[in-house]
């Protein structure tokens, strides 16, 4: 299964990472997804990118990329404003997409793209990836099961303080390449998960915010923001008479990614916070629920089958990471020929500690710990 990464940002390095290791993650990899090929914006970027990353093949254009039939699934992960266009052309050759959110960033043409691709056979799908943490996988279990009853009521929010430096002056500050400001950027998600795990929306009122207009590019020179919110408010109005509260920004202070929701329902409540990511709150208003108050579900690592358990079910949200940075560190001394610590005389040390532990335990009495 060849996969062909357009726009090899951020984005594009987060798919790259997760095409190489899914099959330590899951059971059912049967199919071989391989990084076959990048294109980026520039045929020299894309040269190194394929050099630096593994992939078989730098395309010198998206739309190369796009046409080449070797390529079974395009990836699409430049900035919104090309999104319409390389779907347009994927869809045009019948191509598998997978396509970060927005879809395109704009209403109209996201319409279209829909109805081009209900008429191909290819599979299509946005990257809406908040529904896949598993906080998130069990809130739509439990509200499925009735846990919550009906649903009257949610607050979904996505906090970031990245335009809180003068400097925030990417292009997801330009309406014309985001399709928008944070509404469109972090409300997307915000927006797909009140309606995959409320209902439908039919009713909004919103109000924008651009707390600094003037900003300074990196030469130094004013950068205006004229056209994309730094952070808006919005109000919903479900189909079932359900109101919901979404607040998408990247100027409230002290937050990192800071997604999360809560929903209240008849008989229950959820809450979850992408900082706690290995929790799920849960209220049940029974007479049971009142004495107990907010259960923390444990989520950690218990992905469903075929998840192959890895790093273990038991494994916290970020413990991976510690794996990655101490092989990192240990390969990178390899490479300097540099000293790494932890070393084996900070191990001996510890067990030293724990001989000492043993001997205490024996002697039913204080023991000195009995280094070297
Ligand atoms: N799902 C998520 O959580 C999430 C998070 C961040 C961004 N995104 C989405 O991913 C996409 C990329 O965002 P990013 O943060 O990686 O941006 P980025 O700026 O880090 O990377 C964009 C890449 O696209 C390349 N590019 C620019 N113009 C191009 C063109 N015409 N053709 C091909 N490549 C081009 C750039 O060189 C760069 O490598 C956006 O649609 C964004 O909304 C999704």
């Amino acid at each position: 299964m060849n996969i062909g990464i357009i726009g090899f940002g951020n984005m594009g390095k987060v798919h790259a990472f997760s095409v190489e290791n899914l099959k330590y993650f899951y059971n059912d990899i049967d199919f071989d997804p391989v990084l076959y090929g990048v294109a980026a914006s520039s045929a020299e970027s894309a040269a190194a990118y394929a050099e630096g990353y593994g992939f078989k093949r730098a395309f010198s254009s998206p739309e190369e990329l796009i046409r080449s039939p070797e390529v079974d699934v395009v990836d699409i992960c430049a900035p919104n404003v090309y999104h319409y266009d390389f779907l347009k052309a994927a869809l045009e050759c019948g191509k598998n997409i997978y396509c970060e959110k927005p879809l395109t960033g704009f209403r109209d043409s996201s319409v279209e793209i829909c109805s081009l691709a209900k008429k191909g056979k290819s599979v299509c799908g946005v990257v809406f990836n908040t529904r896949f943490l598993l906080p998130v996988v069990r809130a739509k279990e439990l509200i499925n099961d009735g846990a919550l009853g009906r649903i009257l009521s949610f607050n979904i929010s996505f906090l970031h303080s990245s335009a809180l430096t003068p400097y925030a002056t990417g292009w997801k500050q330009d309406k014309n390449i985001c399709g928008g400001g944070v509404l469109v950027d972090l409300g997307s998600h915000a927006a797909d998960l009140a309606l995959y795990l409320c209902g439908n929306i039919s009713h909004v009122s919103g109000k924008s915010q651009i707390a600094f207009p003037k900003r300074l590019s990196r030469d130094g020179g004013e950068y205006k923001i004229t056209n994309a919110d730094e952070a808006f408010y919005m109000t919903a109005t479900l189909d079932s008479g359900a109101v919901g509260q979404i607040c998408v920004s990247k100027i409230h202070a002290g937050t990192n990614d800071d997604f999360s929701f809560e929903i209240y329902g008849e008989r229950g409540a959820l809450r979850f916070s992408l900082m706690e990511p290995n929790w799920l709150l849960y209220y049940d208003s029974s007479e049971n629920g009142m004495k107990t108050g907010f259960t923390k579900i444990e989520c950690v690592g218990r992905y469903p089958s075929p998840s192959s358990g890895f790093p273990g079910q038991k494994a916290p949200v970020g413990w991976l990471r510690g794996q990655l940075g101490s092989m990192h560190s240990f390969l990178r001394c390899v490479s300097d020929k540099t000293e790494f610590t932890p070393s084996f005389y900070d191990a001996a040390r510890a067990e030293c500690v724990i001989e000492a532990a043993y001997r205490s335990d024996n002697s039913q009495r204080e023991e000195r710990v009995n280094y070297f």
